[in-house]
């Protein structure tokens, strides 16, 4: 389990395909997350995590409410490279109402201290549409920069979609979370 303030962050199960499936084709959420494939079933999706679950490239996540134990996201880590120690970052707030309330922010900065103390990566990078502000906001507050713009990266609807490509350094992360390093 992955601690944070308000969340906490454990593997996804089996338990969790149905919710994820109800997240996943949410046309809001589907919009920013980047998610081609629609509509997505539960089938294709457990036998998804039936795979994922045996891959050490990659860790998904539920993010959960510490309070009641309420699923309101998922999230995780994929492509680990351990030779560049560098790998790639996904959430989602699911949940609607719980949006803006700084939970992504902080399962953000979980997944990036997990990456980097726990897995010793250098570099969590991620990439998002345009007019995803609250995620690029989310990754510059926490020392991430630009690299980017991943030019008709994405087909969303029948329209090629920019992506913005942005990384967070774990010294960048480091000098940010304690500025006596
Ligand atoms: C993007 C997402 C993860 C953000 O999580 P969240 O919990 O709603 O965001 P937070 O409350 O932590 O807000 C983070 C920052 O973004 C700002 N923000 C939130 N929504 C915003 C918006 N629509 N426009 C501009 N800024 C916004 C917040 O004000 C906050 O900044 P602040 O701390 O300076 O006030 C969530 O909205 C979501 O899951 N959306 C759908 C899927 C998605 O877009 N995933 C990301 C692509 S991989």
């Amino acid at each position: 389990m992955i601690n944070a303030k308000n969340v906490y962050l454990r593997p996804m199960e089996l338990a969790d395909v149905k919710i994820k499936v109800k997240w996943a084709n949410d046309e809001q959420v589907r919009k920013t997350l980047g998610f081609s494939d629609y509509p997505v079933s539960e089938l294709a999706t457990e036998a998804w995590l039936r795979k994922s679950a045996g891959n050490v490239g990659r860790k998904d996540f539920i993010i959960c409410l510490k309070e009641n134990d309420e699923r309101i996201g998922f999230c995780g880590i994929k492509n680990i490279d351990l030779v560049n120690l560098k790998a790639e970052s996904y959430l989602a707030i699911g949940e609607i109402s719980y949006w803006g309330k700084g939970y992504g922010l902080e399962t953000k900065q979980a997944l990036l201290e997990y990456s980097f103390d726990h897995l010793n990566l250098n570099k969590v990078y991620s990439s998002h549409r345009e007019d995803s502000k609250a995620m690029i906001k989310i990754n510059l507050k926490l020392g991430g920069q630009q690299e980017g713009t991943l030019r008709e990266e994405m087909r969303y609807n029948g329209v090629m979609t920019d992506m913005v490509l942005i990384s967070v350094l774990k010294a960048d992360f480091r000098k940010l979370i304690n500025p006596d390093i």
